[in-house]
C-alpha cells in the first residue's frame, strides 16, 4: 500500500505568545519567554508528538509598544542549542535577518548547531521589515525592500558556499602519519560580489546535514521568488483555504519554473489552533482567547507590519485609513491582505484590528474538526502542512494529546521518526559538496 502524503509540522516556541495580552491568563507564566525550563518542556512534548521541527522567531528591534514576547525573548541560536541537548530528533529552526548580520558569523553559527544537534538545523533567512533595527547596527537607514532581497541572495550564496568549504572527508586525523586534514578538499570561497567580499575558507567541518535546511517567510513578490528558487520550506499566513490553495499552486509552479522539484518546497502556513471537547467548550474557549486581546492591543498589533504604525490616532468606527505607504517597505505582503480584506469587506479600523487579532479561522473547534482542517488543507493543496502556534496556556499539550492521533491513525503524519537528521525526516536529500560533485573546478578557485 502506498503511504499517503505526509503533514509537515513545525511548533513554534513563543515564549508567552503572540498575541499582547496572552500573558494576562491566569494560567499563563509571564517569564516564559527567557525560562529555559519552560521551553525544554515544549520542545520535548512537540518531540514526543514527532514534530518536524521546532521554530523561534526574531526581530532586531523593540519599541514601547512591542508585544511581551518580543520585549524580552532568547536569541534564536543561543536557545536552539540549549535544546539540541534536550532532544534527539526534532529539527530545530532559527530566524536570522540577512540584513543585520556578517555571512561568515552566521555561516559558522548554522553549522555548529548542526554538529551540535547531529544534523537538525534549519535557518529561516529572513530581510527584517522594521525599519528602526537599522539605528540598533550603526545603519543610517533600513535597506530598500528589493534591495534587501537582492542582498538575501548573495548572502545565501556566500553563505552556501563557505558551508562546502571542506569535504566530507577533508579531515583525515591521521595519528600515525600526523595528517590532520587533506588540503586538496578544504576550498577556498573567493567572493567578490555587490554586497560582500568574503574570502573564506569557513572554521568548521561539513556538518551533518551538509548543509542546514534553509527556511524563508517573505510571501512579497520578491519573498515568493526567493523561497520558489532558494528556500526548502516557507512559512506563511493565509486567512482560509481558497487563498492558501492559490498561493500554493503560485509558488510550486514559481519552483518548477526556477528547474526544481516542486515537492522539495514545502509550503506551512502559520496556525493557531484552538481546540473544545465540545461545540460549548470551543466557543467559551475562543472568547477566552478573544478577551485576552484589549481594543488596544489588537491596534498595537495591527500596527506592526505597517512599520508599527500608529493606530490610535484614527477613528475606531471610520473606514480603515489609508495608510498603504506605511508597509510597502515594511512588511509588505501581510500589509497588502489587511489592506485588500479591508477594501473588499468595508470594514472599519475596529473590524480590522479584531478579525487580525483574534481570527476565527478553520483551526478552532474540536480534535476532529481541527484534525478534519488539517487533512482538507493537505488534500487539497493548501499546504504541506503547518507551523503551529498557541496563545492560550496548555493548549499545545492539547493539540499534542488529541489532534495528532487522529492524523496518526488517518495515516497523515508519522507515528516514529524515520530519520535522526531533519532533512532524513523531511525527506530531502544532503545537497553534495560542490567541489567533490565537480560543480566548482578546483582551479577556479
Ligand atoms: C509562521 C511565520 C513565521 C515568521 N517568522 C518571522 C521571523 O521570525 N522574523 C521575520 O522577520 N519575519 C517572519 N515572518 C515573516 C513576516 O511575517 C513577513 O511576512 C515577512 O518578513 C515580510 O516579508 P515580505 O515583505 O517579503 O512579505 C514569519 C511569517 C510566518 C508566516
Amino acid at each position: 500500500m502506498t503511504r499517503k502524503r505526509q503533514l509537515k509540522l513545525g511548533f513554534m516556541l513563543h515564549g508567552v505568545g503572540m498575541g499582547w495580552g496572552d500573558w494576562r491568563h491566569p494560567d499563563s507564566e509571564p517569564t516564559a519567554s527567557t525560562s529555559f525550563a519552560y521551553y525544554k518542556q515544549q520542545a520535548q512534548i512537540a518531540e514526543a508528538a514527532k514534530f518536524d521541527f521546532l521554530f523561534v522567531a526574531d526581530s532586531v528591534f523593540i519599541t514601547e509598544k512591542s508585544s511581551p514576547h518580543y520585549l524580552n525573548r532568547f536569541e534564536p541560536l543561543t536557545i536552539l542549542s540549549a535544546l539540541a541537548g534536550a532532544t534527539s530528533h526534532i529539527g530545530l529552526v532559527g530566524t536570522l535577518t540577512v540584513s543585520y548580520s556578517e555571512p561568515f558569523n552566521v555561516a559558522r553559527q548554522f553549522a555548529s548547531l548542526d554538529h551540535i544537534s547531529g544534523g537538525r538545523a534549519g535557518w529561516n533567512v529572513v530581510t527584517s521589515w522594521l525599519e528602526g533595527s537599522a539605528a540598533n547596527y550603526s545603519k543610517q537607514s533600513h535597506l530598500a525592500h528589493d534591495v534587501r532581497y537582492n542582498l538575501a541572495g548573495e548572502y545565501l550564496d556566500v553563505v552556501q558556499g563557505l558551508w562546502d568549504s571542506w569535504e566530507d572527508d577533508a579531515l583525515i586525523h591521521d595519528k600515525a602519519s600526523g595528517v590532520f586534514f587533506d588540503p586538496k578538499k578544504l576550498h577556498t570561497l573567493n567572493h567578490k560580489g555587490e554586497f560582500f567580499h568574503v574570502k573564506g575558507p569557513l572554521n568548521i567541518a561539513r556538518s551533518p546535514q551538509g548543509q542546514p535546511v534553509i527556511f524563508q517567510a517573505g510571501a512579497s513578490e520578491d519573498g515568493r521568488n526567493y523561497a520558489a528558487q532558494r528556500a526548502d520550506a516557507i512559512f506563511v499566513h493565509h486567512d482560509s483555504l481558497d487563498e492558501g490553495k492559490a498561493y500554493y499552486r503560485d509558488l510550486k509552479q514559481r519552483a518548477a519554473g526556477f528547474g526544481r522539484d516542486p515537492d522539495e518546497l514545502f509550503i506551512l502556513p502559520g496556525i493557531r489552533p484552538v481546540i473544545g471537547s465540545t461545540e460549548e467548550e470551543v466557543e467559551r474557549k475562543y472568547q477566552e482567547f478573544a478577551n485576552l486581546t484589549s481594543i488596544e492591543n489588537a491596534l498595537s498589533m495591527l500596527g506592526r507590519p505597517f512599520n508599527d504604525y500608529d493606530f490610535l490616532q484614527h477613528d475606531l468606527d471610520a473606514p480603515f485609513p489609508d495608510i498603504a505607504a506605511h508597509g510597502a517597505n515594511s512588511n509588505q505582503s501581510q500589509s497588502n491582505r489587511i489592506l485588500d480584506a479591508a477594501r473588499k469587506n468595508n470594514l472599519t479600523l475596529r473590524q480590522v484590528a479584531l478579525r487580525f487579532a483574534t481570527p476565527r479561522t478553520d483551526f478552532i473547534g474540536t480534535p476532529e474538526q481541527v484534525a478534519d482542517a488539517f487533512e482538507r488543507w493537505l488534500v487539497e493543496r493548501g499546504s504541506d502542512g503547518f507551523v503551529v502556534n498557541v496563545s492560550l496556556p496548555r493548549e499545545f499539550e492539547v493539540v499534542a494529546e488529541t489532534v495528532i492521533p487522529i492524523l496518526q491513525k488517518r495515516g497523515v503524519f508519522r507515528e516514529e521518526y524515520e530519520s535522526e537528521t531533519f532533512r532524513g525526516n523531511l525527506g530531502i536529500p544532503v545537497p553534495r559538496n560542490r567541489y567533490a560533485a565537480g560543480d566548482v573546478s578546483v582551479a577556479a578557485e
